[in-house]
Formats: structure tokens, C-alpha cells, sequence
């Protein structure tokens, strides 16, 4: 693909780098550097118009609403998080698929008032409860929260489950499904009117990369 203007994509290393470079490639974009080993912030790639910004997986979406970055790979759990605001979000790429859930140890019950919810996921935690019509105290965590019912810090946690493994090793249980996750490629808003063309040829090529993926 040719890239006659330039384009800033935004991501985070791990996973969703890791998944996002196969369907980069099939627009051609290969990255200079490796985020795992090298300190860089910025990556160049192959084409001198395409870099890549490596930041926090919570940041894509600001970079991308403020137009630091034109596009960014982001999770639904972030983006559900952020609210959306000045970006579109054209295209679920179908990687990094999970789970949100709600979770508790053995016994834990899912009916009660005033129940403590530990979570890094509070919007979303506050919105499903209030759609059950249960008044629930939200308490916010950075990480690792399948701690908070083991130490009495909370009565359920709001997390992220992909093959349940973490759940399992700390006797934890799945009481009720959220909502499913995958990684989507946002868009700002502005750079979808200024570089519409080459936007809109990006994206045909990662769409038809996403539907070869499935085959
Ligand atoms: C995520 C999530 C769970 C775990 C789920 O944590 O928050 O803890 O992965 O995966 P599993 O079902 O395959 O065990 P992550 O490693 O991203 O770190 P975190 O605790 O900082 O969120």
C-alpha cells in the first residue's frame, strides 16, 4: 500500500503489538525496531510517512482523541472506559479477545446491597450494576484484582478473563458476563476528514486482513 501522506498509529506493547503486526504487514508496514527490546518511543517502520507510538494500553484512545496519533489499536475495556470522544471506531480487528466479568470466591453472591467492587474497570462496573438496579461502592485498583476477595478489600472484582487461569489459581468463580472484548483500530477525528483517502485505503486492507484471519 502507499502512503502519500504521513500517519501516526498508536499502541501498546505486549499482546496487542504482538497481534496488531501481522495485519500491519498486510499493508506492508514493518517496524524498524521491536518494542520488546529497544527503549524507543517512537518506531519507525519501512515506510519513512508511518511511525508508531508505543505508550500505555489506557492512553491510546487520548493520544489518538487529541490527534497525537491519526489511528490507534485500543481494547473495547479501554475504550468503554475512555467514553470515545473525538474518535471513530471503524473496525474490531478481532484480536486480544476476552472477557469482562464478574467474579467473587466460593459462596460469593452476586444479589445484595451495598456490595464493594473491586476494579481498574469502574465506568463499566458502575453501569452494569446500576442496569441490575443494585447500588454497589466501587473501589478502584491499578492491577491484579483477584487479591481484593481474598484479603477482604472487596465482595466481587470487574476483570478481564481470557482463559480463566488467574481466577482458578486464586479458587475465584465467574458469576456473570459483561460483555466480550476485542481490539479495535480508532480513528481521530480530524485525520479522518484531512487523510480520508489513505484512511479509508488503510482500512480496507486491515478489514481484509481481519476477515483472512478468520478463515
Ligand atoms: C489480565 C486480567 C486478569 C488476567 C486474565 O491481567 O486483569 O488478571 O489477565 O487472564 P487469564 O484469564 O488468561 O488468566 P494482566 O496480566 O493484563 O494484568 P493486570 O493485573 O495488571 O490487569
Amino acid at each position: 500500500m502507499i502512503f502519500d501522506k504521513p500517519i501516526t498509529i498508536a499502541l501498546s506493547k505486549g499482546r496487542i503489538f504482538e497481534q496488531t503486526m501481522p495485519l500491519l504487514a498486510h499493508a506492508g508496514i514493518e517496524p524498524r525496531d521491536d518494542p520488546e527490546t529497544s527503549r524507543k518511543l517512537i518506531l519507525a517502520t519501512n515506510h519513512s510517512n508511518v511511525k508508531l507510538l508505543i505508550i500505555r494500553a489506557t492512553d491510546v484512545p487520548t493520544y489518538v482523541q487529541w490527534g497525537a496519533a491519526d489511528m490507534g489499536v485500543a481494547g473495547k475495556d479501554v475504550l468503554l472506559e475512555h467514553g470515545g470522544e473525538g474518535l471513530y471506531e471503524p473496525l474490531d480487528l478481532n484480536i486480544a479477545r476476552c472477557r469482562l466479568m464478574v467474579a467473587g470466591a466460593e459462596g460469593a453472591r452476586l444479589d445484595g446491597d451495598r456490595l464493594r467492587i473491586a476494579t481498574k474497570y469502574v465506568n463499566s462496573a458502575r453501569r452494569h450494576f446500576a442496569a441490575r438496579g443494585q447500588q454497589v461502592e466501587i473501589i478502584k485498583l491499578y492491577g491484579s484484582m483477584e487479591l481484593a476477595p481474598l484479603v477482604g478489600l472487596s465482595d466481587l472484582i470487574v476483570d478481564l478473563v481470557e482463559s480463566g487461569n488467574t481466577l482458578k489459581a486464586n479458587g475465584l468463580h465467574t458469576l456473570e458476563h459483561i460483555t466480550d472484548i476485542s481490539s479495535r483500530l480508532i480513528v481521530n477525528r480530524a485525520s479522518w476528514k484531512m487523510k480520508h483517502a489513505l484512511v479509508a485505503r488503510f482500512l480496507d486492507t486491515l478489514r481484509e486482513a481481519v476477515s483472512t484471519a478468520a478463515d
